[in-house]
């Protein structure tokens, strides 16, 4: 418990659960949105000044304007293991500590890419949906056919650690021939523990039968997946994306799943989320989840209390256990 004379001001800036408000109050004077409002930029940077910490769950953009506003912040701890809403080098330059949760959500968003995987290659929500129109009312030798999953080749472009999770889950659960696209390749030990081989962005695009994305976004991997990508891939080829909206030109991806130049995609992110480009909602052959990757009750706590360790561990004795500044 910090001395309350001294106790750093903080601010939560979205509802998170009522144990890890009460867990940073033991030590930071927090003004939590408790209402859960999407506060506008103007208001959440009032809100922001005289604070030395922020709590932020990834919607919230740090950049010159804000450090500017705020000369009282010395730390943002995201509740999110993506970062593109903080702007790290402003942040380094103004002195302020930016802090991620990495590690503690990766094999619930691997499932989360294999259930939109399973989901879209075999045509679960368009049966679904089939079922509750009322159009079944015969089996058929042809209704619905999808992809195999198992035996298939997986390409996945990022392999961080959630990557290697979905690596792992193909070539050891499904029995898939894994393939990889990665700014740096991995060493020999970490590709033969994932039964992975690393390819060039091109043959990956034009072998895999699966293509699964989980790369960082940044103005580098902004549309990684376009129309000129797409027209690689195999037509009873799925895409899958479980890392940020923006890494896929999603009208290009609309496009191609309308004319059937891809058989199917699995979503969990958008370019302007939570807007859905209205093309991706008109197409049958998408299935469509609302950025919900590291939703269970156990990853999302463990994030949680990672941001708020990262704020407590800086604010009260300058050790943050996962800064992403560079030293
Ligand atoms: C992350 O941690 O980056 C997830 O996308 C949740 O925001």
């Amino acid at each position: 418990m910090t001395d309350t004379a001294a106790r750093p001001r903080i601010l939560v800036a979205r509802a998170v659960f009522p144990e890890v408000v009460n867990k940073l109050a033991q030590h930071f004077d927090v003004e939590a949105n408790l209402a859960d409002d999407i506060w506008p930029r103007d208001e959440f940077i009032r809100r922001l000044q005289g604070k030395q910490g922020v709590f932020t769950t990834g919607g919230e953009r740090i950049d010159a304007d804000v450090l500017k506003a705020c000369p009282d912040l010395k730390i943002c701890a995201n509740m999110a293991v993506g970062y593109n809403n903080f702007d790290v080098p402003a942040m380094t330059a103004a002195g302020v500590l930016a802090t991620n949760a990495p590690g503690v959500l990766t094999e619930t968003t691997a499932d989360m890419g294999f259930a939109l995987l399973m989901a879209a290659a075999r045509r679960v929500t368009e049966g679904e949906h089939f079922l509750r129109a009322g159009q079944w009312d015969r089996w058929a030798y042809d209704m619905l056919i999808g992809q195999d999953v198992h035996g298939s080749t997986l390409g996945i472009i990022g392999m961080g650690r959630i990557g290697q999770a979905i690596a792992r889950r193909g070539a050891l659960g499904f029995g898939m021939n894994v393939i990889y696209h990665n700014r740096a390749r991995l060493p020999e030990g970490d590709e033969a523990a994932v039964k992975a081989r690393y390819v060039s962005k091109e043959e990956l695009l034009k072998t895999a039968d699966h293509v699964v994305l989980v790369v960082p976004y940044s103005k580098e991997s902004h549309h990684t997946i376009g129309a000129a990508e797409l027209a690689l891939m195999k037509p009873t080829a799925v895409l899958v994306n479980i890392a940020r909206g923006g890494i896929v030109d999603d009208a290009a991806l609309a496009k191609a799943l309308r004319e059937d130049r891809i058989a199917a995609a699995g979503l969990d992110v958008f370019e302007g989320e939570p807007k859905v480009h209205p093309d991706l909602l008109a197409c049958s052959n998408v299935v469509l989840t609302p950025h919900i990757g590291s939703a269970t009750v156990p990853t999302r706590k463990a994030m949680a209390n990672l941001a708020a360790d990262n704020l407590i561990g800086y604010l009260t004795e300058g050790k943050p256990v996962t800064p992403l500044n560079p030293e």
